[in-house]
């Protein structure tokens, strides 16, 4: 038993799960996924084979994956529609392929995926295909079957992801994403020279700010310490905020088994306001500057129905919050297009250091596989 533990902790690089040790891999994994392919400054992305005339002639885009990979589609339709003023449509995997989709030979599909061998994924893939669309797809695994079936594939460089619940694959296809968004806007014109360096100036920064909340995970482990025994916790936020509150009430759901929704925040006057008790947790995004007088409003109203609230903000804003939240996690300032980037590492640590409070299985949660290869 004892040479056991040993070869298990070694695997886990000294950390406790698998998932703890993918999280704190995230910097690196997207250092490794961008840098290779910016250089002088401009993102070169060759293995797209996509061209300018591609682009103008591009019609639609649509966004197909399942599980997280969608919700790095949901973060995508915002990205890409704000950058390249063309419609972008994310559907669930499982759903394209019954939902007769309007697809011509002007469509582009981009299909993410961490296995590349999600069944619903791969045929929805083949659909398009056979509709006529070109397929792109952002991919982990090297030579899997998705990227084979791809007009171009661009690899995320996270190394093998053990955990069942996705981190380091999220991180990365996220970062594939803006520079993807950031090539076909240069491309298609629809960005400024002065943005443009700015968000690929902020995108290699991502990284070491990352380390900056990694270095702070215990403050999160303090938050999941006050929080671990709730019943029913909330996500709300708007446009980018909402994206990643999709994925925080995943993360937090699959490991810890506690009930969470993940609401964009103008809609919960709609319905899920009655849900509001005292005890209830509210995670409120509140990063996307844009709209932080919006998303704290509607905290201000889950709070007054005796809810507690977590706020998630960057560091200019954490004082403001802190008016509404009982606590604020504060991250650093960035872009606010590459928010999703930095807010989503704070939601994965709150889902697993939840999780362990409550003794949960992490690394392998109950009913639920790495790879769905079953429809
Ligand atoms: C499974 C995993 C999820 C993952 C989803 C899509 O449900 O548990 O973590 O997001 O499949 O997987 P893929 O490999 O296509 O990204």
């Amino acid at each position: 038993h004892h040479v056991d533990w040993e070869i298990s902790a070694a695997e886990k690089g000294g950390y406790e799960h698998f998932m703890i040790k993918e999280i704190m891999e995230q910097p690196e994994a997207i250092r490794k996924t961008i840098s290779p392919r910016i250089r002088n400054g401009e993102v070169v992305l060759d293995d797209l084979k996509l061209s300018a005339r591609d682009l103008e002639e591009m019609d639609r885009l649509y966004i197909i994956a399942c599980g997280s990979s969608y919700h790095v589609g949901m973060a995508a339709k915002y990205v890409m529609e704000k950058l390249l003023r063309k419609p972008v449509e994310v559907t669930l995997a499982s759903e394209f392929r019954y939902c007769e989709p309007i697809v011509t030979p002007n469509t582009l599909a981009l299909v993410i995926s961490q296995s590349g061998e999600t069944i619903d994924t791969l045929a929805a893939m083949r659909e398009a295909r056979r509709l006529g669309a070109r397929v792109i797809s952002i991919v982990n695994v090297v030579g899997s079957t998705i990227a084979r079936e791809s007009d171009g594939v661009l690899y995320t460089w996270a190394g093998p992801e053990i955990a069942v619940a996705t981190t380091k694959a999220y991180s990365t296809q996220l970062a594939v994403v803006y520079l993807i968004a950031l090539y076909a806007a240069r491309l298609l014109g629809t960005i400024t020279a002065q943005e443009y360096d700015a968000i690929l100036a902020e995108l290699q920064r991502v990284p070491d700010k990352l380390e900056q909340i990694l270095n702070h995970k215990e403050d999160i482990q303090y938050f999941a310490t006050l929080y671990f025994n709730r019943h029913s916790m909330f996500f709300i936020g708007r446009n980018l905020d909402y994206a990643v509150g999709l994925e925080g009430s995943l993360k937090l759901k699959e490991i810890s088994y506690i009930h969470s929704e993940a609401y964009a925040a103008g809609e919960l006057k709609h319905g899920t306001i009655s849900l509001i008790e005292p005890g209830t947790l509210v995670v409120a995004l509140a990063g996307y500057t844009p709209l932080f007088e919006k998303t704290v409003s509607n905290a201000v109203e889950v709070k007054s129905r005796g809810a507690d609230v977590l706020g998630l903000t960057t560091q200019a804003m954490a004082t403001a919050l802190k008016g509404t939240a009982d606590h604020v996690i504060a991250i650093p300032e960035t872009h606010p297009i590459l928010l999703p980037s930095l807010e989503v590492v704070p939601m994965q640590l709150f889902a697993y250091y939840t999780a362990l409070q409550r003794g949960c299985d992490i690394d392998k949660p109950r009913n639920l596989a790495k790879s769905v290869t079953v429809e």
